[in-house]
């Protein structure tokens, strides 16, 4: 596995990568866990090779306090990358990133600015000039996001979209612990008693599947789901929506087509995010 420090570095490793076959691409902010490495074994199963990035991205942070609270381990995730079987690791700090001077930014105007973007504004702002930096970089065949960050992963589908990026974006099933709560970096900063708490959140989403189900409106499951995660005294309700699952858009009425249910649920301090697709149909 080549660990490549510099832009430098990293095209060369890349040009001589992809002259090999397909590569597919996983970015990361490291601290890594078994979501991160499902993203890594889909990559594996549809690509000749596997690059991957561990770069904590300062443009997307909302408080200099979240940024320097993130946890990290950079011994171990590269560990955890060669045992994968990944090829190339970039691990920039921001001043190789970053051009001292940048001034140049993508946005996917509406949906950068609804739901989380509005709870953090700027936040896919960084995201989508980082990944296309990111893009631009490895050149990869494919690329791998998570379905947990829901919103973040259409941004990037449209941003791809609309730019005529040539990757392929492959999202990824959200990964979670045994009892349901989606596997996260920021997991390790909750207090134990926030730990068993936080089911809650998977919790709200299985009932909101069920009434979904049972041809609820999806001003009912937005309510049943709102106030079953009240009811949880550590648990501080940011936000709940019910979207359309493609546009976010909102919707209302009966669930006749797959609408997103978008949580964000803050244990003081830690914010956590959780989504779930929500159908009429049972769950294959
Ligand atoms: P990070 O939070 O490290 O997540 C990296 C990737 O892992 C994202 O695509 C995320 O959706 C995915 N992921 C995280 N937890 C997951 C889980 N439980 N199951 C499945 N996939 C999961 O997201 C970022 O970093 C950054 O915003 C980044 C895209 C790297 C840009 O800086």
């Amino acid at each position: 596995m080549r660990v490549c420090q510099t832009k430098q570095e990293l095209r060369l490793a890349m040009a001589d990568l992809r002259s090999q076959g397909t590569v597919g691409l996983v970015p990361t902010m490291g601290y890594l866990h078994d979501g991160h490495m499902q993203l890594v074994h889909s990559a594996k199963s549809e690509c000749d090779h596997v690059a991957a990035s561990i770069f904590v991205n300062p443009t997307q942070f909302g408080s200099a306090e979240d940024l320097t609270n993130y946890p990290s381990n950079l011994d171990r995730d590269l560990k955890m990358l060669q045992e994968a079987g990944v090829s190339v690791v970039f691990t920039p700090t921001p001043d190789i990133m970053y051009h001292p001077n940048a001034q140049t930014i993508v946005e996917t105007t509406e949906l950068a600015q609804k739901l989380m973007g509005e709870l953090r504004p700027g936040h896919f702002r960084g995201v989508a000039t980082v990944v296309t930096k990111l893009f631009n970089l490895f050149q990869p065949d494919r690329a791998y996001f998570g379905e947990k960050d829901y919103q973040q992963l259409q941004v990037i589908k449209t941003m791809v979209r609309d730019l005529d990026i040539p990757v392929e974006i492959r999202p990824v099933p959200t990964v979670r612990e045994a009892d349901g709560l989606a596997m996260s970096s920021r997991n390790v900063l909750l207090s134990p008693q926030a730990r068993t708490a936080s089911i809650v959140l998977s919790k709200s989403l299985d009932l909101g599947q069920s009434l979904a189900q049972s041809g609820a409106s999806t001003e009912d499951i937005t309510k049943a789901i709102a106030d079953m995660i009240r009811a949880e005294p550590l648990a501080e309700l940011q936000s709940v929506d019910l979207r359309d699952a493609e546009t976010l858009e909102e919707v209302s009425g009966p669930v006749t087509r797959d609408v997103v249910a978008l949580l964000a649920v803050t244990f003081d301090p830690v914010l956590l995010i959780d989504q779930r697709v929500l159908t009429r149909k049972e769950p294959s």
